[in-house]
């Protein structure tokens, strides 16, 4: 009886150490919208930009205040830990003072809705596999593979995916003038391991690499410079199957910049209104099975859990070339992930759903 069933009770994470912090926040809020209070029992858990974790009593850090953007405020909540203990999957108050008061308490499953390093990147997910809690989305391979762009690139290649020509630079590396040859103009210069386009720039003279590589290293020391792919920006959604192994893809988006930076940078991601999203993108027969083809093998290569977004270049003769994969995608209402879900017939709440019963079916630990 679907009306006396216990109610599952999961833990929205969000906020967290990156620099996408408060786009997680944003991102926690659509996801909390979209949860039946029938269903769920939500415990709503930040991460504040220190890293200290708060069990908050309501969903304010999740909405942008006027002007400024939300994010996670230790003292409004109990402050809280999860020990790496698979016999106590609970949330404990840090305080036995607070434990009285604490809204936290068992949880069945996790939704770890952490953008960039110390969230998305299998740090989270190797706590959560140590104490033993199912959660939503990939491992901590897969995390961590596709959170830095060098070893992404290289299991994408070794699974015969379509790459670009980049190159790594380490702390302390320059860029060679035999790279600067192989590469050409423009480039896109970034952090190896960041999001949101962050620290990226574009580099259309070589006398402006030594900035672009510095304004990178703010965020990482490892850098990557890419030749840059001309061609339309078609990011596809990936969803692990229920009835079965193996994922399937959404229908495309096309991004569209017509901002003077010329690509999607923070400013067209979040501020502007300028960028255009066609949902689903414009390609032919032939594109689209090939970017979802690629997305759904790009998801297998790094082996992917529940869900991830593949970010591709189709070329003006429909190649298809990988730009990049996310295992934790926006969930703002402006984001694609869901966008392109509700576009294929799977509404926001359901896709939700769909994420929290993947993670219960696969469980922790080896998947
Ligand atoms: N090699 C490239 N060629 C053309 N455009 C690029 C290239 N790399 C990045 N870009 C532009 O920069 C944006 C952000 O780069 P991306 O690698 O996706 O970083 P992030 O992980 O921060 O989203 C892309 O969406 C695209 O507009
Ligand atoms: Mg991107």
């Amino acid at each position: 009886m679907a009306g006396t069933r216990r109610r599952i009770r999961l833990a929205l994470l969000f906020g967290g150490r990156s620099t996408e912090h408060a786009i997680s926040c944003v991102s926690a809020g659509g996801v909390l919208r979209a949860l039946d209070p029938d269903v769920y029992d939500v415990a709503l858990v930040g991460i504040d930009p220190a890293g200290r974790w708060v069990a908050l009593p309501d969903a304010e850090a999740l909405a942008p205040a006027g002007d400024e953007l939300p994010s996670v405020t230790a003292s409004r909540g109990v402050s809280v830990v999860l020990a790496p203990d698979p016999t106590a999957s609970r949330l404990l108050p840090r305080d036995a003072a607070d434990a009285l008061r604490s809204p936290a308490g068992d949880i069945d499953v996790v939704f770890p809705l952490l953008h960039g390093p110390f969230g998305e990147d299998g740090t989270v997910q190797g706590l959560l596999e140590m104490a033993g809690v199912p959660y939503v989305g990939s491992g901590v391979f897969a995390s961590a593979a596709a959170m830095d762009k060098q070893h992404m690139k290289s299991l994408l290649r070794a699974a015969g995916l379509p790459i670009g020509p980049y190159a790594v630079l380490r702390a302390g590396q320059t860029l060679s003038e035999a790279d600067q040859e192989r590469l050409g103009l423009p480039v896109f210069v970034k952090p190896a391991r960041g999001g949101s386009s962050i620290g990226i720039s574009r580099v259309d003279a070589w006398a402006e690499l030594d900035t672009a590589v510095k304004t990178a290293r703010a965020n990482d020391p490892k850098v990557l410079i890419e030749a840059a792919i001309t061609g339309r920006e078609i990011e596809c959604g990936v969803l692990g199957r229920l009835d079965g192994p193996g994922a399937h893809a959404s229908v495309p988006a096309e991004i569209t910049v017509t901002s003077s930076a010329g690509f999607y940078d923070f400013e067209a991601k979040y501020v502007s209104d300028q960028t255009r999203f066609d949902i689903p993108a414009r390609l032919s027969a032939t594109a689209l099975a090939r970017v979802q083809q690629v997305a759904v093998a790009a998801f297998e290569a790094l082996d992917c859990a529940g869900l991830a977004r593949v970010d591709v270049f189709v070329t003006p003769a429909d190649q298809v070339i990988v730009n990049e994969v996310n295992t934790m995608p926006g969930f703002t209402p402006t984001s694609l992930f869901p966008r392109m879900w509700e576009a294929s017939g799977v509404p926001f709440p359901q896709l939700v759903d769909r994420l929290v019963q993947l993670a219960l079916r696969d469980g922790a630990g080896l998947r």
